[in-house]
C-alpha cells in the first residue's frame, strides 16, 4: 500500500505510513462533513457524493456529533466515570474526554478506532491526559478490545463503564453479526454500565438515496449496513433502555444541548443500562 498522492506529491507529515490516501475512508469522510481537515481528495469526493445522494447527510453528521456531547454529559450526570468509545473517529472540537472532564473531573476515557489516521490524531491530543488512551482495533473482535492491556490500564472493568458505539455499528455487516458484538460488550461490563449507540435505519421516503449511498460505500473498505428499528431494539437486548427510548437522534434529551440539534430521522439514538 502506498500513501503517495497522485502526481508524486507527498502526503502531509501527519499521515501514518500505512495509510492509502487514494482509498476513501469513513473516519475521514465524517471528518470532512464536520468541517475538519484530516481528510484527502478521495474522502471529500465520496462525502460530496453522499451529500448529493442524500441531501442533509452533513446535518446528520452534526446531529450525531451533538448527540455524543449530550450523551456524555448525561452519562457523567448519572455517575459514569469511565468511557470506552469504539469507532471514536478523528478528533474534532468537543471530544469525549473534554466533555466528560468538564462534567466530572477525573474521568477515564479509552478511544478505539480501526483507522490509523483517527488513532494518530487521538494520540496527539491525549498527550496531556494521562487517564485516557487510544487503541487501534477492530470492533468486530470485541474480546481483543476488552482484554487488551492498554485498555485495562485505563479502564477498570470491575466498575461501571459507558460503551459508546455511535455511528459505527452500521459499518458492521450482518455476516459479522453486530448483535453478537454488542452482546459480548454487554457481557463484559458490570451491572450499572451503559451502552449508547446511534444507528442509521432504512426509511421508505429515503430509499432511493440510501440505496445510492450504500452502493457508493460498497466501493470503500467500510460499506454501509442500515437496519430496521426492530433490529436496533435487538441490539439493545438485555439492557434497560433509558428514557426517552429509541428515538431520532435529535430527540434524545435535546435539553442537554447548547443549541438546537438538526433533525435527521433516519439516525436513531438510544442508551441502555445493564441491570
Ligand atoms: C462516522 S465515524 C463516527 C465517529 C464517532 N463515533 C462519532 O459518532 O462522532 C465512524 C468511525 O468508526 C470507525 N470504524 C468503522 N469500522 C470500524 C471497526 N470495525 N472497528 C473500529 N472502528 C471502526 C471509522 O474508522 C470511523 O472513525
Amino acid at each position: 500500500m502506498s500513501n503517495r498522492l497522485e502526481g508524486g506529491t507527498q502526503p502531509p507529515s501527519w499521515v501514518p505510513d500505512e495509510v492509502d490516501v487514494t482509498v476513501p475512508n469513513a473516519a475521514r469522510m465524517y471528518d470532512y462533513l464536520l468541517g475538519g481537515y484530516h481528510n484527502f481528495a478521495v474522502d471529500r469526493e465520496y462525502a460530496e457524493q453522499v451529500e448529493q445522494a442524500l441531501p442533509g447527510a452533513r446535518q446528520g453528521a452534526y446531529a450525531n456529533r451533538a448527540f455524543v456531547g449530550r450523551v456524555v454529559r448525561w452519562l457523567a450526570g448519572v455517575g459514569i466515570r469511565q468511557f470506552l468509545d469504539i469507532g471514536s473517529g478523528i478528533p474534532t472540537a468537543g471530544n469525549v474526554h473534554e466533555i466528560a472532564e468538564q462534567a466530572a473531573p477525573g474521568v477515564r476515557v479509552m478511544y478505539v478506532d480501526i483507522d490509523p489516521v483517527a488513532v494518530a490524531h487521538t494520540r496527539a491530543i491525549l498527550a496531556n491526559y494521562p487517564r485516557c488512551g487510544v487503541l487501534q482495533a477492530d470492533l468486530r473482535h470485541p474480546a481483543d478490545i476488552i482484554n487488551h492491556p492498554d485498555v485495562n490500564r485505563v479502564l477498570d472493568f470491575s466498575e461501571p463503564v459507558a460503551v459508546l458505539l455511535t455511528t459505527v455499528l452500521y459499518y458492521i455487516s450482518d455476516a459479522d453479526n453486530p448483535f453478537r458484538i454488542v452482546g459480548q460488550l454487554r457481557d463484559a461490563v458490570v451491572a450499572g454500565s451503559y451502552i449508547a449507540l446511534t444507528h442509521g435505519i432504512h426509511m421508505a421516503e429515503l430509499a432511493e438515496g440510501q440505496e445510492s449511498v450504500r452502493r457508493l460505500l460498497q466501493r470503500s473498505p467500510t460499506s454501509l449496513h442500515l437496519r430496521t428499528r426492530e433490529q436496533v431494539e435487538r441490539l439493545l437486548a438485555g439492557l434497560d433502555v433509558v428514557a426517552p427510548g429509541i428515538v431520532p437522534v435529535a430527540d434524545w434529551h435535546p435539553e442537554l444541548s447548547g443549541g438546537e440539534s438538526e433533525p435527521w430521522p433516519s439516525l436513531l439514538a438510544a442508551v441502555g443500562r445493564k441491570p
